[in-house]
């Protein structure tokens, strides 16, 4: 009855067609979903007005509910967010959604409150961050995924899953066979790089067609739940890579051989064909894309296309007339397809190929597209790298201002709460600026949520948010006991203006761990750039300090000890004060060995702080659901209908990604994980070999042969990717049972 009711009153104000569904349905649902016990007590009503904007307040009846009043579904989400953060005290995180755990008796707003979006476009994910993160998510992953995004606003996520349908259907149009295509494609872990170009082909099997399928059928569930959810999803478009075959195929066509992505990878995986938009042949392929897409999903769900076709790969030429006849062709071909058509640019490559990319050249491609609104671009990594500044806002072109933080799903406490409060607000009121959007573009989406929390929530905010009073509030929604201990608000306040408070531009991003690195002698300590292993503050009065706290919190109040927010944080900051030990215990190994008169057995003792610490590491990871690898792999699996080799298959990309990535080590370690299992039967294994070795050289009074001990860990690596989790001794599926208070004291006094 509540929902007839609703739809009542938004039919009012709203021009809403006499069907039976209302715009604000899908939000109905979410409350349904998240809110069962005050599934009666929230109504949304569509209002006219510019932008997005919403009103909360009391709706005066009997039994009190709440009334979100908003000019798009995404402003009443983000109204209804509003409301269940600022007077609820729950919040939904990527751990699991608390909502439940809102008031029975629902707190009061008085005078009603006014919330605006700053920025008419809230973006969220990077093209990679479909393998890094979601390549193997379940349906109810994505759900938890989605209800996250829609709560905080995001409108415009990207969706890339189940491109190769549409695609594959292209080419077998364009005269290509299935075996030209399938040796084109990548592996379940790999299609992001497939899709912007830089590989082709697979290793360790063939892309099947089930997965083809299954992920086709999936993405018609993440599009209607978006669209369910006032997202506008960006979709993807034909960006000119193709099959090599296609040039026999079309012997006319004017296909060129892009360039080598990573330094290893044989042409035969890369160097990836391109079909240059100027040609007719590129235009016919975009027009079948396009069509075949809308007749799967629905001709008016979105307009904004996804298409990168330079990153990290440059252009054939960079002759200022070809690089605007390719965005021309690019975009005249997408606007015959789709007369509204808008062109999404991931725009990586501009600090990526700095130096290729000149701003004339940049000029001349964005300028081959005609007018403002036409194209978007990511100004991918803002908060320490940003290009719009030096590209006079894009040349007028509408552009986004993202937080990309995250490289390759690497786990560890990095962030810097200030770039990404002051930076947006100072690049939307610069002179002449064209920024209409704010975003999340995290290559892996891991930890450090309270970095991507604010940001977004900074897009609701004309002012940079005052972070102490922003983080108070955070946390008090994270831990949801009642008191709260002021030790666990004393915890965030130190991490918050140390570890949180990184200024250094070079290591802004997730600080890798070094053990997840094979060991070398020199140049793993203090790295700055795209992966980090610099630590840009002191763990002795940051993070020894917030852990006790948070212990000490614990102690002041049990409840806290079954809050899975609270648990996850624990465990990952003790984590960084194990991995932020190893560094030393690694540092103490070389200098020893570097001692020339040292003995093995001198050096076997040095290598045994390493070893016990990665064993504490892997024991506390092990504690915990968010840290497994059997999680990863289990995902994987899972998604093989009970078949066998397909499992097989599945799990050897699921592996392979996150150690050799690629069939040779090509880019070995970039996407390396801080979770149980890899610990203890992979880096623990490398250590222990590099540990022995060192002791041998030492034995055997000769040299360190750096590429000879190279080659052994990656076949030590391919060795690894083929194996079968669950067969190995002390591998076992989901949390251990040991108990997680007992072995973080025992960091705390080993370490502190
Ligand atoms: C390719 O171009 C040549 C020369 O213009 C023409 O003779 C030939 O018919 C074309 N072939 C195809 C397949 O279009
Ligand atoms: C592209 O590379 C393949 C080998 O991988 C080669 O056979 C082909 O001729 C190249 N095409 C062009 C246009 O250079
Ligand atoms: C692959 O690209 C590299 C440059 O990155 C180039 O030297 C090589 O010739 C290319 N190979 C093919 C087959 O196109
Ligand atoms: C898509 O929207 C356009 C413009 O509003 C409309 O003309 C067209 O009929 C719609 N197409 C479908 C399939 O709904
Ligand atoms: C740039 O490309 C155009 C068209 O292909 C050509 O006419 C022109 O000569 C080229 N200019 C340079 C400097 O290479
Ligand atoms: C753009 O801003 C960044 C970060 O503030 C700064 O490092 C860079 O020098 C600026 N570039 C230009 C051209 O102003
Ligand atoms: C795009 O914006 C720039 C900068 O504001 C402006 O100079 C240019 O005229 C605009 N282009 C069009 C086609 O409106
Ligand atoms: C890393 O940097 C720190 C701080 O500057 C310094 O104390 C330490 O010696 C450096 N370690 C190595 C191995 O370079
Ligand atoms: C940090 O504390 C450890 C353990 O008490 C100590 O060994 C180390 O010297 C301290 N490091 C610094 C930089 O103060
Ligand atoms: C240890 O020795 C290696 C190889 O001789 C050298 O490259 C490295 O810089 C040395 N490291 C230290 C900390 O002395
Ligand atoms: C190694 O031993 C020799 C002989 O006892 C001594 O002269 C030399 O200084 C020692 N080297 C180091 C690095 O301790
Ligand atoms: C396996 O897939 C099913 C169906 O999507 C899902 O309910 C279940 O949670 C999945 N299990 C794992 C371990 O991912």
């Amino acid at each position: 009855m509540w929902r007839i009711l609703a739809l009542v009153l938004s039919a009012a104000v709203v021009n809403v067609t006499a069907t039976t569904s209302s715009p604000l349905d899908g939000l109905y649902a979410l409350v349904q979903r998240r809110l069962p016990d005050h599934a009666s007590s929230f109504t949304f009503q569509l209002t006219e007005g510019e932008g997005d904007s919403y009103i909360i307040s009391d709706t005066p009846a009997k039994h009190h509910g709440i009334t979100v009043e908003c000019t798009t579904v995404s402003a009443c989400a983000r109204g209804l967010y509003a409301y269940l953060t600022d007077f609820g005290g729950v919040d939904i995180w990527w751990t699991g959604s608390r909502l439940d755990r809102l008031p029975r008796e629902l707190p009061v707003i008085g005078d009603p409150v006014h919330g605006a979006a700053i920025v008419p476009y809230r973006y969220h994910f990077n093209t990679v961050t479909f393998d890094y993160t979601a390549a193997f998510w379940t349906v109810e992953q994505w759900e938890l995924e989605l209800d996250w995004l829609a709560l905080r606003g995001v409108n415009l996520p990207l969706a890339w899953v189940g491109y190769e349908y549409i695609l594959i259907e292209v080419f077998r149009e364009a005269g290509l066979s299935d075996t030209d295509i399938s040796s084109f494609l990548s592996g379940p872990a790999f299609q992001a790089w497939n899709r912007f170009g830089n590989i082709q082909g697979s290793w360790g099997g063939e892309l099947p067609m089930q997965w083809v399928n299954d992920q086709f059928a999936l993405q018609k569930q993440i599009l209607a739940r978006m669209t369910e959810l006032g997202m506008t999803p960006v979709l993807p478009a034909f960006t000119g890579f193709v099959p090599r075959a296609m040039s026999t195929v079309h012997s006319n066509a004017s296909i060129v051989n892009g360039s080598q992505w990573a330094p290893g990878f044989p042409p035969s995986l890369t160097n990836v064909s391109f079909l240059e938009p100027f040609d007719p042949l590129f235009a016919t392929l975009q027009k079948s894309f396009i069509a075949k897409q809308q007749e799967a999903y629905g001709a008016n769900i979105s307009h904004i296309y996804t298409l990168d076709q330079y990153n990290e790969n440059n252009p054939f030429s960079g002759n200022l007339s070809y690089l605007s006849s390719i965005s021309e062709g690019t975009f005249t071909s997408l606007r015959a397809a789709d007369p509204d058509a808008v062109w999404m640019l991931q725009g990586w490559l501009f600090f990526s190929s700095e130096a290729f990319w000149t701003n004339e050249r940049i000029e001349a491609y964005l300028g081959g597209v005609p007018t403002n609104d036409s194209m978007i671009v990511l100004d991918l990594y803002s908060e320490a790298q940003p290009q719009w500044n030096r590209t006079s806002s894009y040349f007028g072109k509408q552009w986004v201002w993202c937080e990309l933080h995250d490289y390759g799903g690497t786990i560890g406490l990095e962030g810097n709460l200030d770039a990404i409060t002051t930076g947006p607000i100072a690049a939307l009121n610069s002179p002449g600026s064209s920024m209409k959007g704010m975003g999340l573009t995290m290559e892996g989406q891991e930890g450090n949520e309270i970095v991507y929390d604010l940001l977004l929530d900074q897009a609701w905010s004309s002012s940079p948010i005052n972070i102490a009073s922003y983080v108070k509030g955070w946390v008090s929604r994270r831990y949801l006991v009642e008191p709260l201990p002021s030790a666990a608000q004393e915890a965030w306040r130190i991490l918050s203006t140390t570890v949180y408070n990184n200024q250094d531009p070079n290591s802004q991003s997730t600080i890798k761990n070094i053990y997840e690195l094979e060991p070398v002698l020199t140049g793993l300590v203090n790295r700055t750039g795209i992966l980090p292993t610099v630590i840009p503050y002191d763990t002795n009065s940051t993070i020894v300090p917030a852990l006790q706290l948070l212990v000490k919190a614990k102690a002041q109040n049990a409840a806290l000890s079954t809050v899975p927010e609270f648990v996850h944080d624990v465990v990952d900051v003790s984590r960084q004060l194990l991995s932020n030990r190893f560094i030393d215990a690694y540092t103490a190994l070389i200098d020893t060995y570097n001692n020339t008169n040292v003995t093995s057995d001198a050096v076997i003792r040095a290598g045994q702080p390493l070893m016990t610490i990665l064993s504490q590491l892997d024991a506390l990871l092990a504690t915990n659901e968010n840290f497994l690898l059997s999680s990863w792999i289990a995902q994987a699996r899972n998604l093989s209908h009970g078949d066998e080799s397909y499992a097989a298959y599945l799990e050897y990309n699921a592996r392979n990604q996150i150690t050799l990535w690629g069939p040779d080590g090509e880019i070995n370690d970039y996407a390396s994980k801080a979770w149980a299992g890899l610990i203890s039967t992979y880096y623990a294994a490398r250590w222990q070999t590099f540990i022995d070795y060192l002791a041998s050289t030492k034995r055997l009074a000769r040299p360190f042969d750096t590429s000879a001990f190279s080659n052994q860990m990656i076949l030590l690596g391919q060795e690894w990717d083929v194996q079968i989790w669950g067969e190995g001794p002390g591998e076992h599926w989901g949390v251990s049972g040991e108990n997680v208070w007992g072995l973080v004291d025992q960091i705390l006094e080993t370490w502190a």
